[in-house]
């Protein structure tokens, strides 16, 4: 269990209203999450900045005001921890216990005057498991890994007869069964560009015929940290010191071999003609400090040439445009005026 109380003076915190901030990390499972910094980018994203989203105390349903929080008092003893942080009015206690089982959260307001308090916690709703949450969704999207989309998520979302949209699409490749599926259910298996751009070119030249597609991807190594190909091969990142192909062939057996690094080929390949015939290299190159894709398309309608260059999110392997992409396309979806094929 990781239970953590942040009371950090504002001055040398990162600006956001959360004082008195709660994580907590127990048993696998972030039960009360800091939201992190994709919030910074999108503005759909802001909400997860504001005081509730950081399950931090609200007062009378206002953002908190700026100002120090301070830690009144803390203490350890035989396996057991309390802390207790104050932000004006407003103190919270929190106590934990062996062996990680217990936590209690005491939010407390001690002025004199009245105030509605809210909490994340106190208004914390209950966990869903996946079929329930399915039940409950209009739709689904899947942001988890190629393993976990064909164990349950694919097949749980469209025999429920619910829109799926797919990131982790290599692990669509092959799979005419979930197809077939969403069109006995009445659904959609709906995919995003996610971190590339052109794939409205690659369809429109798909009408016609295409002689070639071909990718060629550069990541940091740490972008491939963990590959089942890295291991198989033995390729030990850390010696590679400059630009290095790593890989060459066909999207399925890229997919198979970096099923967290280049799911963006499987768009492509769909897009176009095909997970057989679109073609991938693979580079490590320690001086590239961003994901760069470039792709070539050949066929009657001309030759088609797209370059990207990928800030990385949180995670090294995916790139900011992947979810500002998958947001563009959920907006598309009630949109009275679409532009883009
Ligand atoms: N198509 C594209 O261009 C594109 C672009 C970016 C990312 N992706 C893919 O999207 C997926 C998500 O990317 P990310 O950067 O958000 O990955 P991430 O590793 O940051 O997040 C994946 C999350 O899924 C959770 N998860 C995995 N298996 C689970 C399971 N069985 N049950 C519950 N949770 C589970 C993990 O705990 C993690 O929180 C990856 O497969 C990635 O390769 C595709």
């Amino acid at each position: 269990m990781e239970l953590r109380l942040e009371e950090n003076p504002v001055a040398v915190d990162h600006g956001h209203p959360d004082r008195l901030h709660l994580t907590l990390h127990a048993g696998g499972v972030h039960w009360l999450a800091d939201p992190g910094t994709g919030s910074y980018v999108a503005r759909e994203l802001f909400w997860y900045r504001s005081t509730l989203a950081h399950n931090a105390p609200r007062l009378d349903g206002q953002p908190q005001p700026t100002g120090d929080a301070t830690c009144e008092c803390f203490d350890e003893q035989d396996g057991w921890a309390w802390v207790r942080g104050r932000f004006g009015n407003v103190a919270r206690t929190v106590v934990a216990g062996p062996p990680a089982a217990y936590m209690v959260d005491v939010v407390e307001l001690t002025g004199r005057e009245f105030a509605l308090l809210h909490t994340l916690a106190l208004e914390a709703g209950k966990v869903l498991s996946l079929d329930d949450l399915i039940q409950a969704s209009d739709l689904v999207v899947e942001a988890s890994t190629q393993a976990h989309l064909r164990e349950e998520i694919a097949p749980k979302t469209l025999g429920a007869g619910k829109d799926l949209v797919v990131l982790s699409c290599g692990g669509l490749l092959g799979r005419q069964d979930w197809v077939d599926l969403a069109a006995a259910k009445r659904c959609r298996i709906l995919v995003p560009s996610a971190a590339i751009a052109g794939l409205d070119g690659v369809k429109g030249a798909s009408v016609g015929a295409i002689s070639a597609v071909t990718m060629e991807t550069r990541k940091p190594p740490r972008g491939l940290v963990g590959a089942p190909w890295i291991e198989q091969q033995k390729i030990d990142l850390d010696a590679i010191t400059h630009e290095t192909l790593i890989f060459e062939g066909t999207a399925t057996d890229a997919c198979r071999a970096f099923p967290a690094n280049v799911n963006v080929v499987a768009a492509l390949s769909l897009a176009g003609i095909g997970p057989e015939k679109t073609r991938i290299r693979i580079f490590a190159s320690p001086e590239a400090e961003l994901n760069r894709h470039r792709i070539t398309v050949q066929g009657e309608f001309g030759r088609l040439a797209i370059e990207i260059e990928n800030v990385p999110s949180e995670n090294p392997r995916t790139g900011r445009l992947s979810y500002l992409s998958t947001i563009a396309l959920l907006r598309d979806l009630s949109a009275t005026l679409r532009v883009g094929t």
